[in-house]
């Protein structure tokens, strides 16, 4: 099968080669392509749990291939082992892998699509080497689906740019109505440039294919429309700045990095007319859990008038958890705050808090886009109609 991102000049974020998965090694991003070969469960714990693997599609669909790994060693006796017991151990290792990270949902959703798919097997009566492949053709289907997944929702979202598009042929005066502020920029309101702002990285390699909020510009420059995308550094661990910098200069999409404390000012000279993010979990109710520093870029985008969207595929979105309070925020290390590329920015010793993650009230969230459709307030309602398709 023809892969969609196959047609973007970016290298393949992780791929199966028999025993083992490479990953592209996104810790060592934008000054080394590197990659590694993971033959254990372990080792995809431990990438997933350093960011060498990392986005919340990528993440689930490195999950199901850890797995996969963890059963191999089942069918590698003479005697062949029970199904049942193929069945206790993939149970073990999806707990387990479950475990590496836990704000995106993605990675429960995944590994549970590759169990349910064993217990079928096992009550069709598959021996322990046919349930072992059927692992493999599990995770490999979910690659190839994320794949689909990316580009339908590069398909939905491109309405919103050309919705943009539209609305920026006219005179626009948004940030200083919006703001009071008589220095917004009166010449560049009346320029065609599309600006978009993004944060952290929802591109080609946080999925198995285009991405998501990412997959919406690719698609958006590749129609002709003239965006301009600038990009959230992302402190701390500058996804923004590694990643999507990286993904879009490469890709030919024209790109300005910023500072994350510079999205406001940015947005005040008129220079934003939409964001798009992606996100790791999306509530019943809407609320939307993505990179530390999304809120704040919500909060500033309703200030000015912005519209503030969210590329969220089906496999993020959570009907079980009520609002965005349930969800649980991973808290990483201190040292990705008091250091930069190794080095200590910060006292030694010095208190530091570290979510890699916050919560944007659905208030916020001008739209949410799945590769179904996109949403609109009231999201509640939505989303149980896309739940119940
Ligand atoms: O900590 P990370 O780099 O895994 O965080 C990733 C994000 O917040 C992405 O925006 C999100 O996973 C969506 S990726 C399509």
């Amino acid at each position: 099968m023809n892969r969609v991102s196959d047609l973007l000049p970016l290298p393949r974020p992780l791929v199966l080669a028999e025993d083992r998965l490479v990953i592209l090694d996104q810790t060592a991003l934008p000054l080394a392509e590197r990659y590694l070969e993971l033959y254990t469960p372990e080792e995809v714990f431990a990438a997933i749990q350093k960011l060498q693997v990392r986005g919340a599609p990528a993440i689930g669909i490195a999950a199901a291939y850890g797995l996969y790994l963890g059963l191999l060693p089942l069918a590698a006796g003479q005697q062949l082992v029970p199904a049942t017991a193929v069945m206790d151990k993939a149970e073990y290792l999806a707990s387990y892998l479950r475990s590496a990270r836990p704000t995106a949902v993605n990675l429960a959703w995944a590994l549970e699509r590759v169990l349910t798919a064993l217990r079928e097997g096992l009550t069709a009566g598959l021996d322990a080497r046919e349930l072992i492949q059927v692992a493999r053709r599990t995770a490999t289907a979910l690659l190839e689906e994320d794949n689909a997944i990316c580009s339908a929702i590069g398909r939905q979202g491109l309405e919103l740019i050309r919705r943009a598009a539209a609305e920026r042929a006219v005179p626009r005066a948004t940030s200083s109505q919006a703001t009071g502020r008589p220095e917004a920029d009166a010449a560049d309101a009346t320029g065609q440039e599309i600006g978009i702002l993004t944060h952290c990285n929802a591109g080609g390699l946080a999925t198995a294919g285009w991405g998501t909020a990412l997959a919406v510009i690719y698609m958006a420059h590749a129609a002709g429309l003239p965006i301009h995308v600038y990009a959230d550094e992302t402190r701390p661990v500058l996804q923004g700045a590694r990643l999507t910098a990286w993904e879009l200069q490469r890709t030919g999409v024209p790109v300005t990095l910023i500072c994350d404390n510079m999205a406001g000012a940015l947005m005040a000279k008129g220079k934003v007319d939409l964001c798009i993010v992606g996100t790791d979990r999306v509530t019943a109710n809407g609320d939307v859990a993505n990179k530390i520093g999304t809120y704040t870029v919500a909060v500033l985008a309703r200030h000015h008038g912005i519209p503030f969207y969210v590329a969220a595929p089906t496999s993020s979105i959570d009907m079980k958890l009520p609002r965005g309070e349930a969800i649980p925020i991973e808290e990483r290390s201190p040292e990705e705050v008091t250091t930069i590329g190794g080095h200590r920015i910060a006292p030694v010793d010095v208190d530091v808090w570290n979510p890699a993650f916050d919560v944007t009230p659905a208030e916020l969230v001008s739209a949410l886009v799945t590769e179904h459709a996109i949403l609109y307030p009231p999201y509640a309602e939505a989303l149980k109609s896309l739940s119940n398709r």
